[in-house]
């Protein structure tokens, strides 16, 4: 089922280059979705869009199949349901404490404060960053900051989650965490849609992926298929995944069927190859 659509968005910014030319999405329930492409491409531009930040020039944001409304209360009802992890933390986070910053966006919701205080201590400890909880959010590391900021986000339980290259300066260790979370999250109803330049993150963890290029969706699908699209993916400037490659290797040398699936993950490349060796 789709939750959320853009159709034909076009935008320029103002007194700036036309950054998204008819831009078409779908985001389902329950389906992470993976969103690629260059610099420039219009990935951030469309995150803008999806929560209403910024109006298209023509085209249209469905919301449950329905247009959505830029008035005060309809933006407000929009930004409960769709959460929205900026590409720079130092965007997002405006508290003087981490603690308070996270905890804005649950009293914000109506919930009370212990209600709140337990979201917050909860998704502090997700992001293991509850020995940060109140130092000042300007003086923590860039990595620090991009946790505190997705912590933020997480303690909102929103419908669909948007991430602006999430794992982007993060070390294993963070994202490992990162991916953690997001699984929990999950699990609790909300939906994942993450930009990310990392191609080989898209084919171990996103069920769909969109190719962006120049304002455009220049392909949507899944993952599993978009990614080793080849004509496709370097038309959005992107290499095949490495476990991907690895796997047609495999078939077309006969060491792996042609209706097996290819490897996702690590282990279970490490598992065919040792199957292999015999
Ligand atoms: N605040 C702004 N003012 C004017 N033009 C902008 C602004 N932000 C982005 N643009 C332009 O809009 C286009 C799309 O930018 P956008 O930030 O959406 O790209 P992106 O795909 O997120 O790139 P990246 O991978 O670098 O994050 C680019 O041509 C960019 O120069
Ligand atoms: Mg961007």
């Amino acid at each position: 089922m789709i939750l959320l659509e853009a159709h034909g968005l076009t935008y320029a910014y103002p007194g700036g280059f036309p950054a998204l030319l008819g831009l078409d999405l779908r985001i389902e329930r329950g389906r992470r979705l993976a969103i690629l492409g260059p610099n420039g491409a219009g990935k951030t531009t469309l995150l803008l869009h999806l929560n209403g930040t910024l109006r298209p020039a023509s085209g249209q944001v469905l919301l449950d199949g329905a247009t959505t409304g830029y008035t005060r209360a309809e933006l407000s009802n929009w930004r409960r349901r769709i959460g929205l992890v900026l590409q720079d933390a130092d965007d997002q986070l405006f508290a003087a404490s981490v603690a308070e910053d996270v905890s804005f966006g649950p009293l914000n919701l109506g919930l009370s404060d212990e209600e709140a205080r337990q979201r917050v201590d909860e998704a502090l400890a997700a992001l293991h960053i509850a020995d940060l909880a109140d130092r000042a959010t300007h003086m923590l590391s860039f990595g620090q900051k991009k946790r505190a900021a997705i912590a933020g986000a997480v303690a909102m339980r929103p419908e669909i989650l948007l991430l602006d290259e999430p794992t982007a300066g993060l070390d294993q260790l963070g994202s490992s965490h990162f991916l953690t979370v997001l699984k929990q999250l999950e699990a609790m109803g909300t939906t994942l849609v993450f930009t990310t330049h990392d191609v080989d993150l898209a084919w171990h963890f996103a069920d769909d992926v969109a190719l962006f290029k120049a304002g455009r969706v220049i392909a949507q699908g899944a993952a599993s298929d978009i990614l080793i699209d080849e004509a496709a993916m370097s038309q959005a400037g992107l290499k095949t995944p490495f476990l991907a490659r690895i796997g047609l290797e495999l078939r077309s040398c006969g060491l792996l069927s042609a209706n097996a699936p290819l490897p996702r993950e690590e282990t279970s490349a490490l598992q065919l190859l040792s199957r292999i060796r015999g």
